[in-house]
């Protein structure tokens, strides 16, 4: 499909009635996605939860194919999660880091990884290790090189970090951790759906990613990527009679794909719902929609950085959709509740998400407008005439 804005905004009704810069915390779902959704609703309402599910199978396997053409992998390398923190965990857990073992992590890092790895380090004695960034602000792939040891058993980044621009070098990365066969677990809940991911290229062994963020999924949907080769090096934390058999009195068997990170019970309206907008980006293609969005969030932040009293604070070699920034005499929630005033749909992010980078950086809490394709260059006006109104 060639890219016309007037369709696919019209395909987004939410377009109509707010300007959606919020779209790194949930995007606005096009109507295609809902429509899959109800009638998958309807056919249950109708016939039964179990029944609708056997009925609708074509388009429930659909969402795994749909995913790993999106990411370049197998389908058999894909779970279906309720979203990418569950989907984080099921991989991180079923490493089963021991006493001594080293993470090595990222400044840009979320808040719910490293509380994991904090948890690990409090019960386990793994230790946890920050790779400095660069001058650009991105993770310092030579630094990384040489805080390689035997005793790193996993290197495990953000992708995009919730708080802004940033694109970390996730294929340079991917060559070191190669190099030196350490596990790569890369938090793609930021990229997937926002630029191009691609698993081989990237060189990870799990990836999570969510539904209702870049991908304009429903809420409460997510998936898990792990390599086909990697799989027998997780031992899944929570095993049930989907992603095992049991096969005799005292013995059990694992699915042999990653439904093994999968448990028996799913919203099938919901999975169906994210199969129809990793559909829809497909049809529009991710170099495109990737493009369109980055070249609105740049200008935004040209635009943003010319006014005065307002600092732009994205940071990186590459930068993606999502735009932060602060104002001299306005706090970020002062910002959003006057945005929110216009119909402009804003976030904030603080120091309880990034704490490595915003400390680092001696960030507060900062105004984050994140943009998608399907937003409109007279939206942008508007959110910069707004800002400059303050
Ligand atoms: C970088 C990053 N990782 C993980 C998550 C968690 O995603 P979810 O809420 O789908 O579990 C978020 C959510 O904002 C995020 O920005």
């Amino acid at each position: 499909m060639s890219f016309n804005l007037e369709t696919i905004r019209r395909d987004t009704p939410g377009t109509q009635s707010v300007i959606h810069l919020n779209n790194a915390g949930s995007a606005l779902m096009p109507s295609a996605v809902h429509s899959a959704v109800l009638e998958h609703l309807d056919l249950e309402l109708k016939i039964g939860g179990y029944e609708a599910h056997a009925r609708a199978m074509p388009a429930f396997e659909r969402t795994y194919d749909a995913i790993a053409e999106l990411i370049n992998s197998d389908r058999s390398e894909i779970a279906l999660v309720e979203n990418a923190t569950a989907g984080w965990m099921m991989a991180f857990h079923g490493l089963n880091l021991k006493k001594g073992d080293v993470i090595l992590t990222a400044e840009a890092e979320y808040a719910s990884n490293v509380i994991t790895y904090l948890q690990a380090a409090k019960n386990k004695g793994v230790k946890i290790e920050v790779v400095p960034s660069d001058a650009s602000g991105q993770l310092d792939v030579n630094a990384l090189e040489q805080c390689i040891s035997d005793k790193v058993k996993l290197i495990s980044i953000s992708h995009i970090p919730t708080n802004g621009g940033l694109i970390n070098p996730s294929a340079e990365i991917g060559k070191v951790a190669r190099k030196h066969g350490i596990p790569y677990l890369l938090d793609a809940c930021q990229s997937v759906g926002q630029i191009p991911v691609d698993v081989e290229e990237i060189g990870c062994d799990m990836l999570s990613a969510t539904g209702r963020k870049y991908l304009r999924g429903p809420r409460g949907t997510g998936f898990l990527y792990v390599r086909k080769s990697f799989m027998d090096q997780l031992e899944p934390p929570f095993l049930d009679l989907h992603s095992a058999t049991w096969t005799g009195k005292d013995s059990y068997e694992m699915r042999a794909d990653a439904r093994r990170f999968e448990n028996w019970e799913f919203n099938i309206a919901n999975v169906i719902g994210l199969g129809a907008a990793v559909d829809y980006l497909l049809n529009i293609g991710i170099e495109t929609a990737s493009n369109r969005l980055r070249k609105l969030a740049a200008s935004a932040r040209e635009r943003l950085s010319a006014l005065p009293d307002v600092t732009v604070h994205d940071i990186g070699l590459e930068k993606g959709g999502m735009v932060t920034f602060s104002h001299a005499t306005y706090d970020a929630l002062a910002i959003k509740k006057h945005l929110a005033n216009s119909s402009i749909n804003v976030s904030t992010s603080s120091i309880v998400s990034t704490r490595y980078d915003m400390e680092r950086r001696n960030l507060g809490t900062i105004v984050r407008a994140s943009f998608h394709y399907y937003n409109s260059e007279e939206e942008l006006d508007k959110f910069i005439s707004e800002v400059a109104a303050l």
